[in-house]
């Protein structure tokens, strides 16, 4: 048996292995690397033909898929009076009229209307003939930085349209009879635009006064 202190191997023997180890790791490291396996090709984003009525105008667009209505909009029609905000459905800033309702143009894809007619900001008025309510807007100080203000008008003409046809809101005390359109009708059915410069007192004023005129 071997005494605690006697060594298992020679110094000489320690020496060969280590030098033999070394040149191992050397000539496995200095080796080719081997081909990295081939990407798996990517898959072709799926396009599709489509039209839109546009402000009075038939636009054809070939489209991802995956487009949403206000991307058409702004990245593909060049419409950029429409606003991205969010781009999740909280804040108002994407709102268009299509066929006739309101919609916020960030949460739909654009394939889903196939022959709709959609309304934007520049589809309502220019400045030399602007809306009533781009004019209302502009008499009351609707608006500081201007960012809501396209969809709040957008989403302005719709709610006179709704009040017109009856539809109710939450705060209706009764659904049956026309609504009339107080200012908790208003505040309540413009509540999905948010305005973050806080000219909600003078968005109700411009409204209040296209509305009183034409309810
Ligand atoms: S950008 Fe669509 S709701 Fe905000
Ligand atoms: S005017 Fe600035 S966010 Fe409404």
């Amino acid at each position: 048996m071997d005494s605690p202190t006697t060594p298992l191997i020679s110094r000489r023997d320690a020496l060969i292995a280590g030098a033999a180890t070394a040149a191992a790791v050397s000539s496995s490291s200095s080796a080719p690397a081997a081909a990295a396996p081939a990407a798996p090709a990517a898959a072709a984003v799926p396009r599709v033909k489509l039209s839109l009525n546009v402000n009075g105008q038939v636009r054809s667009l070939e489209l991802d898929t995956r487009t949403t209505l206000l991307d058409a909009l702004r990245e593909h029609l060049n419409l950029t009076g429409t606003k991205k905000g969010c781009d999740h459905g909280q804040c108002g800033a994407c709102t268009v009229i299509l066929d006739g309702r309101r919609i916020n143009s960030c949460l739909t894809l654009a394939v889903m209307h196939e022959g709709a007619q959609v309304t934007t900001i520049e589809g309502l008025g220019t400045p030399q003939n602007m809306h009533a309510l781009q004019a209302a807007f502009v008499k009351h100080d609707g608006y500081q930085c201007g960012y809501c203000t396209p969809g709040q008008i957008c989403s302005a003409v719709a709610v006179i349209d709704e009040v017109k046809r009856g539809v109710p809101s939450h705060v209706s005390a009764d659904l049956m009879a026309r609504p009339i359109l107080s200012a908790e009708e208003l505040r309540e059915r413009m509540s999905g635009n948010i305005c973050r410069c806080g000219a909600y007192s003078n968005i109700v004023d411009a409204i209040t006064e296209v509305a009183g005129s034409s309810t």
